[in-house]
């Protein structure tokens, strides 16, 4: 069990783009960082170059989030290391043009962006409930506001679109901040959630991490979009700065509470979607 005197922050998807900026950010403001990476390779030369600079406390775990039974053994394992977590950055994220599932049967940008993400945070909430102020960030997206929820085939099984996939995923992210708010608030807790939109930033996502396929496309238009570290930068303030220690629920952009769609307001969908999201996991990991 390490019991570390500096703020531990989990990064879900540390070893790319935003994830990976956020990591060597936090570490040079003096956290200790834990890597959430799903693949051995990418996740060891990622941290590799980031444990290069001197001074960076950080470590590495590995954790599908596309399949529920290694986000329950990862949550076992983080609590046989860490009795306490400060900052949870919800940041993995895909986005795919044909429609794929995840080992549990699910669409895969509803499985991993939000259900993966769901799953973990809801299993970590008493280590965060240990901090004297636990965070939790979520990366949304402005894509949000072409998403609504299809909770009669929220596995997208009828008409696939990646616009209907990444939407309904990047609007469940705003909701499920919404309501685990109301939620914690309602029991007292002092953990705050919020999310956030990065703006358009040239990263891997939707890049064939097998193929490579899209490549081509991100380093052509790389010159219009932000770097990864600009990026980051509301998602850096929404886990460290005093100015919103006590904000909770709200969904910013360029570090200012921005507005959502109408969607993005639906509590009674915010709730339903929650308790979907049980169902969900329940069905396939029992009681
Ligand atoms: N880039 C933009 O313009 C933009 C705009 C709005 C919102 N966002 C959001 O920003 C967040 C960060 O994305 P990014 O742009 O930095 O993309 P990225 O470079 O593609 O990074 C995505 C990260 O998520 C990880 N990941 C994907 N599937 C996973 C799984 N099943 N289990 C665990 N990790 C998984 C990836 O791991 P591998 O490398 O192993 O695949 C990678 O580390 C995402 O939530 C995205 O929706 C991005």
């Amino acid at each position: 069990m390490m019991s570390s005197t500096k703020n531990i922050v989990l990064v879900t998807g540390a070893n790319s783009g935003m994830g990976k900026a956020t990591t060597a950010i936090l570490a040079d403001k003096g956290y200790h960082v834990v890597m959430l990476c799903r693949d051995e390779a990418r996740g060891k030369a990622a941290h590799g170059e980031i444990i290069k600079k001197d001074g960076r406390s950080v470590d590495l775990m590995y954790c599908d989030l596309g399949n529920m039974r290694s986000i329950c053994n990862f949550v076992l394992s983080f609590k046989e290391r860490y009795d306490r977590l400060d900052v949870l950055i919800n940041n993995a994220g895909v986005i795919t043009t044909d429609r794929r599932e995840t080992s549990d049967g699910l669409e895969l940008q509803f499985g991993v962006n939000h259900i993966g993400h769901f799953l973990l945070t809801i299993s970590l909430l008493d280590l965060l409930e240990r901090s004297d102020a636990g965070r939790i960030v979520v990366y949304s997206s402005g894509a949000h506001k072409s998403g609504r929820i299809h909770f009669d085939d929220y596995n997208l099984t009828h008409r696939y679109g990646v616009v209907r996939s990444y939407g309904q995923s990047k609007l469940a992210n705003l909701l499920f901040t919404r309501e685990l708010s109301r939620r914690l608030r309602e029991g007292g807790s002092k953990i705050t959630i919020n999310a956030c939109h990065p703006g358009a930033v040239a990263t891997q996502m939707g890049v064939d991490r097998s193929t490579g396929f899209g490549k081509t496309l991100v380093k052509m238009l790389s010159p219009f979009f932000q770097t990864p570290e600009q990026g980051c930068r509301t998602a850096v303030y929404l886990a460290t700065s005093p100015e919103v220690a006590s904000i909770s629920g709200e969904y910013f952009y360029k570090c200012k509470v921005a507005r959502t769609s109408k969607r993005g307001r639906d509590m009674d969908a915010a709730r339903r979607l929650y308790e979907l999201s049980e169902n969900i996991i329940r069905e396939r990991t029992g009681p």
